[in-house]
């Protein structure tokens, strides 16, 4: 709590509304890099949610004025950890990550404390298989639904589908699903073996890899189902979520509604897939 006294003491610098501290980055490719900010003490967040998190922007020409550069960027951390972890896009001219590419241990950013977002296990009714759908940083959600004990204690089986343009744009995905075979809390609330649960599906488009595709093809020509295993979705047993660009969210909520005959759900009207749009500076 903050006293009289100290609460009238004029601060020695300005100090960013709601900053938060910057605890490591990570570069991945030239275009994507992960990092990891403290978590503000009262901060709740159900795994899935996105906050808005920035920079100040620069002072305006005229009148010297900083305002906040903020966007919305899903949580890649689950709602239990202790830290707040992001994945990013890197674009050379995005207004925002062209400056936050280059933040450092130590650094401040901008977090505002309002968790929001769709794409959340209170959206979906209960079924038997869940599906992750990602291109790009639209992993990032998952990342945290991955490392969320409810994702597997919910459903029997759970599938992620990563779609990038580059086999280096997997690495992050990749390493995160590896690292849950010795995931302590998940081992300890869920079980041992939990991770045999998941099904791991990247594909590449630009790139040579093992797999090469669009997820959306994929599943059209039927070729993703059998590479899995798996029957094709079904409203009976198959619950969704969809993270990535916008045409290809646009084409699996098509492909969902019209040939698999899901529903889209909502925090207010939970159903069977639910989606959102993955950000891009
Ligand atoms: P492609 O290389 O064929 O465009 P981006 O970096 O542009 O957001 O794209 C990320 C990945 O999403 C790329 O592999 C891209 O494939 C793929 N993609 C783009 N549009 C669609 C879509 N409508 N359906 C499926 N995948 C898509």
């Amino acid at each position: 709590a903050v006293t009289q006294e100290t609460a009238t003491e004029a601060p020695k610098k300005p100090v960013l509304p709601d900053a938060q501290k910057v605890l490591e980055v990570k570069h991945w490719t030239d275009r994507l890099f992960s990092f990891k900010v403290e978590r503000p003490a009262s901060l709740r967040f159900r795994s899935g949610e996105f906050v808005m998190i920035g920079l100040m922007g620069d002072p305006h020409p005229e009148t010297g004025k900083q305002k906040p550069l903020l966007r919305a960027y899903s949580i890649a951390s689950p709602s239990w950890g202790e830290e707040m972890e992001f994945y990013s896009i890197k674009v050379q001219d995005g207004p925002l990550t062209s400056k936050l590419q280059h933040i450092q241990p130590g650094d401040d950013i901008i977090l505002r404390p309002k968790p929001v977002g769709t794409l959340v296990h209170d959206a979906l009714i209960p079924g038997k298989r869940i599906w992750f759908f990602a291109t790009g940083t639209g992993f990032a959600p998952f990342a945290s639904l991955l490392r969320e004990p409810e994702t597997y204690e919910k459903f029997d089986e759970v599938i992620i589908t990563h779609t990038c343009r580059e086999a280096g744009e997997l690495t992050y995905g990749r390493e995160l699903i590896e690292s849950l075979k010795d995931d302590e809390l998940l081992n300890e609330v869920i079980g041992e073996g939990f991770w045999k649960k998941i099904k791991y599906y990247p594909t590449t488009t630009r790139e040579e890899s093992a797999k090469m595709g669009r997820i959306t093809d994929l599943m059209k020509s039927g070729e993703a189902f059998a590479d899995l295993g798996v029957e094709p979705l079904n409203p009976e047993t198959d619950r969704a979520m969809i993270c990535g660009n916008l045409a290809f969210n646009l084409e699996l909520k098509d492909l969902f509604e019209n040939t698999y005959g899901l529903e889209e759900g909502a925090n207010s009207k939970p159903a069977h897939y639910v989606v959102e749009k993955a950000f891009l500076d």
